[in-house]
C-alpha cells in the first residue's frame, strides 16, 4: 500500500493496555492522531512485579474501551483506517493474545489488513514518531525485558550486535529499587532517590567493562546492590547514595557497550551519516541518556532519543511499525500466532542463544 496510511495500533504485551492511531504521510512524515495508555501499575504493585494472569485479565476488561477512546480522540471512524497493527510478541502471552485478538476482530469485521508487529520493532521505530530518524541507525533498546544493541537497516531488517546474557537493564533498575524498598516499577523511583545521592560512595561490579564484544550483564550488579542494601544502608543518605551508585554503574555499562557497538558499526559504514538512537523504558532515565549522548558525540554519531511518553510501552510505536510494514508490502494472516519469544534477529538468536527453552532468561 502507498502512503498516506492511517493505522490503528494495539499494545498489550506487558502491563500497559494501549491503543493509538498514527498517520504515515506520503513523504515519510508521521502524525500521532491519538495515543491512549492505561497503566496497570496499581493492580500489580501489591505483588512487587507484573503478575501475568492479573495482566491478561486487566487487558480483557478494558481493551475495547481503550480502542474506542483512541478512535474518538483521533476523530475517526473505523472506515478511515487503512490497517490494524497489534503487538504479537514477545511478551506475556496471555496479554499478547488479548490485543492481537482484538486487532484480528477489527481487521476481519472491517475487511482491513492485519499487521502482527514485533514489540521490539515498535521500540526500534519509536524515535521516528517525533523526529526524522533516517535508516540505517544503531539502536540501543533498553527496557524491562530487553537490553540489545541492533543495527537497524530498514523496515523489518535488524542485525543484533549484542544482548544481555542475564537480566535486562530495566530489570536491574526494578530489582535494585525493590531492595531499597521502592515501589514497582522501580526505575523512575530510583532515579528520583538517586538525585540526592553520590555516585562514588559504593563500589559496585561493572561486568564486562572494557571487554570485547557488545553483550551486557547486570546480575552481579543487582546481587551486589541487594547485599549492600541489606547490610550497609541505614540512613536516608545511604539509600540515596546506593541508588546513585547503582544508576551510575548501569549507565556506565550501557555507555561502554554502546561505544564498542559504535566502533564496530562505523567500521562497515564508511562515509555514511552516523546516528545512534536509544529507546525503551530505560531511555527515560536522564543519567543514562546523558552518558549515551556523551558516548555518541565522542564517536562522531548524532544522538536521538524519543520523548519520554514514547520511551515506555505505548501503541503509537506499534501503529507506526505497522504502517511502515504496510507501506513496504507486508501483511499477516488472521492466523498470526501470539509469540512469548520472538527475536528481531533470528539468525543471531540461533547462533548465540541467551536462553534454552524452559530456562529463565532474556526474552529475545
Ligand atoms: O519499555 P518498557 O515500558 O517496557 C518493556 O518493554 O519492558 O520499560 C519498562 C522498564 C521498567 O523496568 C522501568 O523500571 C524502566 O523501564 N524505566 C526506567 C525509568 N523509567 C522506566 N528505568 C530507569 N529510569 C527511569 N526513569
Ligand atoms: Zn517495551
Amino acid at each position: 500500500m502507498t502512503p498516506p496510511l492511517t493505522v490503528l495500533g494495539i499494545e498489550t504485551s506487558c502491563d500497559e493496555t494501549a491503543a493509538s492511531v498514527v498517520r504515515l504521510g506520503a513523504d515519510g512524515d508521521v502524525e500521532v492522531l491519538s495515543n491512549v495508555v492505561a497503566s496497570q501499575i496499581a493492580a500489580h504493585a501489591p505483588y512487587g512485579g507484573v503478575v501475568p494472569e492479573v495482566a491478561a485479565r486487566a487487558h480483557v476488561e478494558i481493551i475495547d474501551d481503550i480502542i474506542a477512546q483512541a478512535m474518538t480522540q483521533a476523530r475517526l471512524g473505523f472506515g478511515a483506517l487503512d490497517g490494524v497493527a497489534a503487538t504479537a510478541g514477545p511478551g506475556l502471552v496471555g496479554g499478547v493474545m488479548v490485543g492481537l485478538s482484538a486487532g484480528k476482530a477489527i481487521a476481519l469485521a472491517r475487511g482491513l489488513p492485519l499487521i502482527a508487529v514485533n514489540h521490539l520493532e515498535g521500540h526500534a521505530v519509536s524515535v521516528r514518531l517525533a523526529a526524522a530518524a533516517p535508516y540505517p541507525f544503531l539502536l540501543l533498546l533498553a527496557s524491562g525485558g530487553h537490553c540489545q544493541l541492533l543495527s537497524v537497516e530498514g523496515v523489518g531488517a535488524c542485525e543484533r550486535l549484542g544482548t544481555t546474557i542475564d537480566d535486562a537493564a530495566g530489570e536491574a533498575f526494578d530489582k535494585i529499587a525493590a531492595s531499597l524498598g521502592l515501589p514497582y516499577p522501580g526505575g523512575p523511583a530510583l532515579e528520583r532517590l538517586a538525585a540526592g545521592g553520590r555516585a562514588d560512595r559504593f563500589t559496585l561490579p561493572r561486568a564486562l567493562l572494557g571487554r570485547a564484544g557488545c553483550d551486557f550483564s547486570f546480575s552481579g550488579l543487582k546481587t551486589s546492590a541487594a547485599r549492600l542494601a541489606a547490610a550497609a544502608v541505614v540512613t536516608e543518605q545511604d539509600r540515596a547514595d546506593l541508588a546513585n551508585s547503582a544508576q551510575s554503574a548501569i549507565a556506565a555499562q550501557l555507555a561502554d557497550r554502546s561505544r564498542r557497538a559504535m566502533a564496530a558499526y562505523v567500521a562497515r559504514r564508511q562515509g555514511e551519516g552516523l546516528l545512534f538512537v536509544v529507546a525503551g523504558g530505560v531511555a527515560a532515565n536522564g543519567v543514562v541518556r546523558a552518558a549515551l549522548e556523551r558516548a555518541a558525540t565522542d564517536q562522531g554519531f548524532a544522538f536521538l532519543a524519543p520523548p519520554l511518553k514514547y520511551c515506555t510501552d505505548n501503541a503509537a510505536m506499534i501503529a507506526l511499525a505497522g504502517a511502515e510494514r504496510l507501506a513496504a508490502g507486508f501483511r499477516d494472516g488472521l492466523d498470526a500466532p501470539a509469540r512469548p519469544r520472538w527475536p528481531l534477529d533470528a539468525a543471531a538468536a540461533l547462533a548465540h542463544p541467551t536462553h534454552t527453552p524452559g530456562r529463565k532468561g532474556a526474552k529475545a
